[in-house]
């Protein structure tokens, strides 16, 4: 038989060495024949199979209504006084995107995480929000800096009507309602925030859409896919904002001094 020399790295989402590069296995050919769209792509890469329509969907509102939030939040933020000190598109992409993470844009995995452990081991929205705090740990996927209960998150009632609409079941996202009416008793901020929406709904796609194994399920899920969803989303903004930021011709930021605590 065929003597093989071990390879140093395996692949499995695309090949070059053909006529054309496959994704997934599908020919580029194929992708724009069918007419994909970047939701498609998202699901060949990411998740190796071609998923139905209603879930690429879900997948590009996401990437749409992720892409910025305006230049006050901490990603846009470091991009812009990156851009002002006169460094690169790159660099002033990656000083955006290393924001990205627990309290920030990143919370989208633990969301899932927490929410299907905690509906999947039946908790009540009190035990599941209380024993939370009993460990000291923040809700993923609940409180914002600016939305409060009377003045929600736009992005968070679009996702859930589209899956509404659309999807077979949306228990785990009616699951993630239900404890945000217990946390809003507690406090005003404690609103479902975008994170907690795309956690939910997207615990949601993988268990009705029949495309993946509950193993698989769970592999995602500790693997943690869904922050990709807000760092590929952003990155569109970030770069916006370092084009915005170099067209002005933006000097250096510096803070000024009488917006810090000087203190010992
Ligand atoms: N779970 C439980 N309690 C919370 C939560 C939460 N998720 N968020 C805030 N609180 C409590 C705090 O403990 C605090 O109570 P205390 O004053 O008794 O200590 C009170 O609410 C106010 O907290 P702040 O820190 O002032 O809230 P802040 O506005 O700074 O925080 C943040 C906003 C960072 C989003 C916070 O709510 C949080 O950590 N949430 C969980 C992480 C998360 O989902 N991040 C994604 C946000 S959406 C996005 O970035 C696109
Ligand atoms: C965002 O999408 O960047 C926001 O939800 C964060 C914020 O503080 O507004």
């Amino acid at each position: 038989g065929k003597v093989r020399a071990p390879t140093h790295i395996i692949s499995t989402i695309s090949d070059d060495r053909g006529e054309e590069p496959c994704y997934a296995g599908v020919p580029m050919s194929s992708i724009l024949e069918q007419g994909f769209g970047v939701g498609d792509i998202i699901s060949l890469l990411w998740f190796k199979r071609s998923l139905p329509r209603y879930c690429t969907k879900f997948i590009e509102i996401c990437i749409m209504l992720c892409a910025d939030h305006g230049p006050c939040v901490s990603g846009a933020h470091n991009t812009i006084v990156t851009a002002r000190a006169g460094k690169d598109l790159v660099s002033s992409l990656v000083s955006g995107l290393l924001t990205i993470g627990p309290r920030f844009g990143g919370a989208i995995d633990d969301a899932a995480r927490y929410f299907k452990d905690a509906y999947d081991r039946g908790l009540t929205p009190y035990e599941f929000v209380e024993s939370m705090k009993k460990k000291g740990i923040r809700v993923p996927g609940i409180g914002h800096r600016i939305k409060r209960g009377d003045n929600r998150d736009k992005r968070v009632e679009l996702l859930q009507e589209f899956a509404r609409t659309n999807f077979p079941s949306v228990k785990y996202m009616e699951y993630a309602v239900q404890v945000e009416t217990y946390t809003l008793t507690k406090a005003n901020n404690l609103v479902m925030n975008v994170d907690g929406a795309i956690g939910s709904l997207f615990l949601d796609l993988l268990a009705g859409s029949g495309m993946f194994t509950k193993p698989e399920i769970d592999e995602i899920v500790e693997i943690g896919y869904l922050n990709g969803l807000f760092v590929l989303a952003r990155s569109i903004g970030l770069i916006g904002h370092t084009f915005d930021q170099k067209r002005l011709k933006q000097p250096l930021y510096r803070h000024p001094w009488e917006d810090v605590l000087y203190t010992k």
